[in-house]
């Protein structure tokens, strides 16, 4: 069973991400997380974050595993994130490790903004999460006071809109939906909602391919 989720931020496609492959027991990706690492090692190595070369380097320096998601995960990192994921040759140095992933023989639930068009276009199940822009706002909020970061609304909603318009309009790989992908708007539902939907989705899909 492999599973693509994609969607803009804070759309909920983490957490829906982490609860599938909880239920069909396969391993998750966050690939949000190797482009917030690309992010977090320039940064400690003090180059700035459009150094192509340096960004590579470190793109492909990361392991799959061992990331310090306290860190990873803060608003920062996320802003960050956003500038190398448009680097195209970063990118690039992250296709392989992420279809390796894709290509375990038990399956595989990946989430990102380019899954279900780039990564893995041959996979049946293609979700594409949204959520209205101020849901968003407020859950990412949420998550960050939880993780003890101080913020403010206004300033969540503008780094969101900031990152969707810098996300979907990069020329490579931007944030969109593959044509053949289920839509899920998420704004109206809680996790479980959100879970069960998807699980509908999931099993609506393959269905039609057996
Ligand atoms: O999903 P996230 O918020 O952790 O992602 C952080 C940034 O990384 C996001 O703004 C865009 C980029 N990203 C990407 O371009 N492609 C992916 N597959 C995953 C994330």
């Amino acid at each position: 069973m492999l599973i693509a989720i994609d969607g803009p931020a804070a759309s909920g496609k983490g957490t829906l991400a982490r609860r599938l492959a909880r239920h069909f027991n396969v391993p998750h990706l966050d690939t949000g997380l190797l482009y917030r690492a690309t992010a977090a090692g320039l940064i400690d190595k003090g180059c700035r974050l459009d150094d192509v070369e340096k960004a590579v380097g470190v793109a492909r320096g990361l392991a799959l595993v061992d990331f310090d998601e306290a860190r990873l995960r803060g608003r920062e990192m996320g802003e960050a994130a956003s500038v190398v994921a448009a680097i195209p040759a970063v990118r690039e140095a992250l296709i392989d490790a992420q279809r390796r992933f894709a290509g375990r023989p038990e399956g595989a639930v990946l989430d990102g903004r380019d899954i279900g068009t780039v990564i893995c276009p041959q996979a049946r199940v293609k979700i594409f999460v949204t959520a209205a822009p101020e849901t968003r706002a407020q859950r990412r909020a949420l998550e960050l006071a939880g993780r003890g970061e101080k913020v403010d609304f206004a300033d969540v909603l503008e780094d969101i809109r900031k990152r969707d318009a810098r996300d979907s309009g990069r020329s490579t790989a931007p944030l969109r939906a593959a044509e053949d992908a289920a839509m899920l708007d998420t704004t109206l539902l809680d996790v479980e909602g959100a879970f069960a939907a998807a699980l509908k989705i999931v099993q609506e899909r393959a269905a039609v391919a057996s």
